[in-house]
């Protein structure tokens, strides 16, 4: 039985991540930042800390006994985000943990990443050995290039001895998405309110099944090592009817092109900039739809023994749990 930290326990892939260690037998000790969002932890047996990872010093004691960390609290820009400072930021925060980490000594540290850093071909699906390196070569979206400039230090802690384990999830979908982060692409299709979909294939996966990811990416993963944590191609049209059909709502109906979406992609952002909320569509979403995504996932499959439930699953689950907790009209 080991101790293990979570960092961003209440977010959607921490809070899974906790309940994968505490089936597994395993002490936890959660972090959190904002009270808001705690309710995630209601009813588990765990040690609740405050942490806010911007602070300087903000782990000094948070890991003491502790042998292995997950990290899954990693900066992701918001739609306000300005791209050089959006860099900075990632690489940054990276930094600061990681070198806050290593003096703790844990005897793992598995990193959540994203699918996103994993260069896409034409000729056959992108796996680990595909991953983009930083600088970038060529344009990316702006969460792909934080996300890659992030593993970039992540790599060089590996190089200076920090025992990293690094997994890629790709979209994932379940519950305990209380922010919403990629919750707000199913609440888009699931309310109804949006008839349109844009031509793009993308991988998805359930996030119980990503909490399981990491836990035996700690277990049984290779320092140094890459995992893609992934599951089913979809087309945004298919996903979205699947979306759509589980939660009795019409599936969207015309196919727009990329400029259009761009355009309502910023005309939400407005009306968000104007009302202080978030975006129905932010363009983030929308640029990363100019790079399809196909992913060979079958390393995580055959070394950590990567479990995979059905995507029909996983959308019934995000949707129970979004209609439990005031997301979504319950039918
Ligand atoms: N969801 C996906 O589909 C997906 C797929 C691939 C990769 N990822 C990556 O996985 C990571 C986690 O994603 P997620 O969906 O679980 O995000 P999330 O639901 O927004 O949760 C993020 C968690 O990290 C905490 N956190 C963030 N910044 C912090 C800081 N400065 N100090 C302390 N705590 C902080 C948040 O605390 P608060 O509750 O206070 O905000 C929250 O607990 C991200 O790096 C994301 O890019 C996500």
């Amino acid at each position: 039985m080991a101790q293990a930290l979570v960092l961003g326990a209440t977010g959607h892939i921490g809070a899974h991540i906790v309940r994968a260690l505490l089936a597994a037998g395993h002490r936890v000790r959660a972090t959190y930042r904002s009270e808001r969002f705690l309710h995630v932890l209601d009813g588990l047996d765990v040690e609740r800390v405050r942490v806010d990872l911007d602070e300087p010093h903000a782990l000094r004691r948070v890991a003491d006994g502790c042998e292995w960390v997950f990290h899954a609290a990693g900066y992701y820009p918001s739609f306000r985000a300005r791209r050089n400072s959006a860099i900075a930021q990632g690489m940054e925060s990276t930094r600061a943990i990681l070198n806050q980490l290593r003096a703790m000594r844990p005897a793992r540290i598995v990193y959540t990443s994203s699918a996103a850093t994993i260069r896409q071909l034409s000729d056959r699906p992108a796996n680990e050995e595909d991953a983009e390196s930083w600088p970038l070569a060529q344009w990316r979206p702006l969460y792909a290039t934080v996300k890659v400039a992030m593993e970039h230090e992540v790599r060089r802690a590996i190089q200076e001895g920090v025992p990293i384990v690094t997994v890629n999830p790709s979209f994932c979908i379940g519950e305990y998405d209380a922010h919403p982060f990629s919750g707000q692409a199913l609440l888009l299709f699931a309310k109804g309110r949006f008839p349109w979909f844009i031509e793009h294939r993308f991988n998805a996966i359930y996030t119980g099944d990503v909490g399981m990811g990491h836990l035996r990416a700690a277990e049984r993963g290779r320092v140094g090592g890459r995992y893609l944590l992934t599951h089913a191609d979809f087309t945004v049209k298919e996903f979205a009817t699947r979306v759509a059909l589980s939660a009795g709502v019409r599936p969207p109906r015309w196919r727009i092109p990329f400029r259009f979406a761009l355009a309502t992609a910023l005309a939400t952002e407005g009306l968000a900039w104007l009302t202080h909320s978030e975006p129905l569509l932010p363009r983030s979403v929308v640029q990363a739809t100019r790079i399809g995504q196909q992913l060979d996932g079958s390393k995580a499959v055959k070394e950590l023994g990567l479990s995979q439930i059905s995507i029909e699953e996983a959308i019934h689950r995000a949707l129970a749990w979004f209609r439990e907790h005031g997301y979504l009209k319950r039918q």
